[in-house]
């Protein structure tokens, strides 16, 4: 195969059990770029996303997308150009998104892919973030499942990360609401409060269950984390409060889950956790899109990315983001050095 033809991959090696990934997990593999056959694309990948939720994707256990099997390419969506066609619905150029895997090309049917085009001064990126999963997923998170209504008190957990960024910012915009975000260390709290949140706090201050209680009553609890910090909201909910049970990266890597023992005051304070995939809402997108761009245009709402170059970065940048040090999306770029103009305009 020459050097020309190699398709970079990273495939799942062996499962990590109950634990976080470690370097047996994945391997680098080597394979052939596969040409276009009839009704075919090629794309050469630009971006892939890095997310909590992979780590799930790695346990053979039912959820709502089947396990990533050993040996396959792993799991992630991704945005791309199309550098050859045999489908007429698209020409060389073409930016598309899809789940093209963590590799650096993808070849497959032009059917089963999106093509997406990138307004006047916009940047491609946010297509992986701001108008991606993570900024509908804030959107739905707070409109669909937690009926966020003027003056609500909003605490948000997992705050300075992708879907957490946008949810902040959204709930602060929103009329009368009071927000408390939650991140993971002081320079995220900074942010946060640039980000127009009311209240910040640290969860790994030695003081933050007190500080916590001192908070007023909660109406929304946007829950990115699970855990402890959920087992605290659900002691302070105000009556007829929404818990947005978006994600629990805390047990992610458990062994055991924490046990959650106030669950009780959903039933004494007349409320509902209501979990939720966003894939599920993709009817409402069109409808999040549009509502997040006019806060952009308002000067309400940014999108920050984490980003690290090159394949090879995949592994040890979900790594890291389970330690903490991404803020905002994190997305490996694969496209060229000298392509990389994000590294400037972020
Ligand atoms: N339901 C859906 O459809 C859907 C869609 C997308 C994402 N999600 C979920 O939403 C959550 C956020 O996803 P994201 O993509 O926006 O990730 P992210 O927030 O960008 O990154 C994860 C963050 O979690 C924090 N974290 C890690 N371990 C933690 C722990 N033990 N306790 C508290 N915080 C911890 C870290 O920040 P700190 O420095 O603050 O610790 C880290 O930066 C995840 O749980 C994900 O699974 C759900």
């Amino acid at each position: 195969m020459s050097e020309q033809n190699q398709n970079k991959q990273i495939v799942l090696n062996e499962r990590p059990n109950r634990g976080p990934i470690n370097d047996n997990t994945f391997k680098l593999k080597i394979d052939e770029i596969k040409q276009p056959g009839e009704g075919e694309v090629l794309v050469k990948v630009e971006y892939v996303s890095i997310d909590p939720t992979m780590r799930g994707w790695l346990n053979d256990v039912r959820s709502y997308l089947p396990p990533v099997q050993i040996g396959a390419v792993m799991r992630a969506t991704s945005l791309g150009r199309i550098l050859k066609s045999n489908d007429s619905n698209f020409k060389k150029g073409d930016l598309v998104f899809d789940t093209f895997g963590w590799q650096e090309y993808w070849t497959g049917p032009g059917s089963s892919i999106q093509k997406r085009v990138t307004p006047e001064g916009g940047r491609d990126i946010d297509h992986m973030g701001l108008y991606g999963l993570t900024g509908m997923t804030a959107y739905i998170g707070l409109f669909e499942i937690g009926q966020l209504k003027d003056g609500d008190h909003v605490v948000i957990s997992g705050a300075a990360g992708a879907v957490g960024q946008i949810a902040t910012q959204i709930a602060a915009a929103h009329s009368k609401c009071t927000v408390t975000a939650i991140a993971g260390s002081n320079e995220k709290l900074e942010y946060l409060k640039k980000l127009g949140a009311h209240n910040v706090l640290n969860y790994k201050d030695s003081d933050f269950k007190e500080k916590f209680r001192e908070l007023k009553q909660i109406d929304v609890y946007f829950d990115n984390v699970g855990g402890e910090i959920l087992d605290l909201a659900l002691a302070q909910l105000n009556p007829y409060a929404r818990i947005i049970a978006c994600g629990a990266i805390s047990a992610y890597n458990a062994e055991k889950p924490t046990p959650i023992y106030n669950y009780f005051n959903l039933i004494s304070m007349k409320s509902t956790m209501k979990g939720f995939i966003v894939l599920d809402h993709i009817d409402k997108f069109k409808e999040g899109s549009e509502y997040l761009s006019n806060l952009v245009k308002q000067n309400k709402l940014k999108a920050d990315y984490h980003i690290t170059y090159g394949l090879e970065t995949c592994v040890n940048t979900l790594k890291d983001m389970f330690d903490g040090k991404n803020l905002g999306k994190t997305v490996v770029s694969l496209k060229d050095e000298n392509e990389n103009e994000e590294k400037s305009k972020l």
